[in-house]
């Protein structure tokens, strides 16, 4: 078994909080990193009014390795690393395309360098569905084949699997896994912690819950007119906490060498879709509000429907998903709702 502590990479963002948060409460010693971004470091106060445990976290650029070093240096007995940290917005990688290579890749080339060096035995890699662009097959599974990225960010993880892969080919004593999040919404049952970014949202539940608390005057259906049933695009959306646990699931099955091959691939989806409509109705229902939105047409990039295979995450790594999109809507409304109701930093 190796050394119980994991390095988490993105540690103050989105899913990076809360994998802490299931690391701690599995027994794991965490250390986390973070340039914050697109996040705060004050997140750190509602991981540990959660875990009761202060998170030593280091507030550097993973593109500076000189800087990225120290921490393996302080932490000798690094034995995983969860690499969440990345920009991760489709909309600015359009217009910022050098800045996304450049940051997600270096970081990710750095990090990669330091597991090899101070003799790291997991990896683990936060991919994207959207590296199978789209998808002719539904749901997809981990052998689907890549369409065409459908923006920068994209192409960031499909390289960055792809750089994983060759790495893994050369360095046995490391072994990675790529997950491949669907989309991850909601926020932590305690509503210490939830989503926080910086950076404008564009995902449709914090666009629901921006909405609803009045941060924007109403939001847009995009297209009503698809082949579904309904007419909407179809997601499938999985609640944080169940993403954040199939971390520690993956850690333990690295760290119990149950992996047959040193690079391996899984997708994180509950397995099921979920309209647009259906969203805002499950909104609706579990707030007991009515939400202030108009149809607009498409949105260019928008795929029609993709949805998750997830029985080899269920099989391999021994994990399920325990929530659905009303938990994720009364999670998210119930953050949405507390974090209003304190100053911002
Ligand atoms: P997030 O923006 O909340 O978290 C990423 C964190 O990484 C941020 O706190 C940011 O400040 C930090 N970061 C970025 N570049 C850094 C650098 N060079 N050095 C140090 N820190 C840096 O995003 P998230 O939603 O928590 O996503 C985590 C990971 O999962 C990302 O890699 C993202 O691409 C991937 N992902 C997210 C989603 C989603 O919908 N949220 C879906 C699929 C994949
Ligand atoms: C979901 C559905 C929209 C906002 C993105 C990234 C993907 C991954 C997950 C990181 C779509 C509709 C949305 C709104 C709407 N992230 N919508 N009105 O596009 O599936 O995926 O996040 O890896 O890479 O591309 O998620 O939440 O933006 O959209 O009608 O104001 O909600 O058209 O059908 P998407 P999303």
């Amino acid at each position: 078994m190796a050394n119980k502590k994991v390095l988490v990479t993105g540690g103050c963002g989105y899913i990076g909080s809360h994998t802490i948060v299931d690391l701690i409460d599995n027994g794991f010693e965490v250390v986390s990193v973070d340039n914050n971004v697109n996040s705060y470091a004050s997140v750190m106060d509602g991981i540990k009014a959660i875990t009761g445990k202060d998170v030593p976290n280091y507030t550097l650029d993973l593109c500076d390795f000189k800087a990225t070093k120290r921490i393996f240096e302080e932490h000798s007995d690094i034995g995983g690393v969860i690499h969440f940290a990345a920009l991760k917005s489709v909309n600015e990688s359009v217009t910022r395309p050098l800045d996304y290579f450049r940051n997600n890749l270096n970081s990710l080339l750095n990090i990669l360098e330091c597991c090899k060096i101070y003799g790291v035995r997991g990896f683990i890699f936060s991919s994207s569905c959207s590296v199978y662009g789209n998808a002719e097959e539904l749901p997809v599974t981990e052998s689907t084949p890549f369409e065409e990225a459908e923006s920068p960010y994209a192409r960031t993880k499909q390289m960055g699997e792809q750089i994983v892969k060759d790495f893994a080919a050369n360095n046995s004593a490391v072994s990675s896994v790529m997950l491949r999040y669907f989309n991850p919404a909601g926020a932590h049952e305690s509503a210490l912690i939830g989503e926080q970014a910086r950076k404008t949202a564009w995902n449709l539940v914090p666009v629901i819950m921006e909405t609803a608390i009045g941060k924007r005057d109403g939001m847009v259906v995009f297209g009503d007119d698809y082949d579904t049933r309904d007419g909407s695009c179809i997601r499938d959306y999985i609640h944080v906490m169940d993403i954040s646990n199939a971390h520690t699931k993956a850690i333990e099955y690295l760290f119990e060498e149950r992996n047959s091959s040193n690079y391996e691939i899984f997708n994180l989806g509950i397995g099921e879709g979920v309209t647009v409509f259906e969203a805002i109705h499950a909104f609706e229902k579990t707030s007991g509000r009515k939400l202030n939105y108009k149809i607009a047409p498409r949105r260019e990039g928008d795929v029609v429907a993709i949805y998750a295979n997830n029985d080899k995450a269920r099989q391999l790594l021994r994990w399920q998903p325990n929530r659905n999109i009303e938990d994720i809507m009364r999670t998210a409304w119930n953050w949405e709702e507390k974090r209003n109701s304190i100053p911002s930093e």
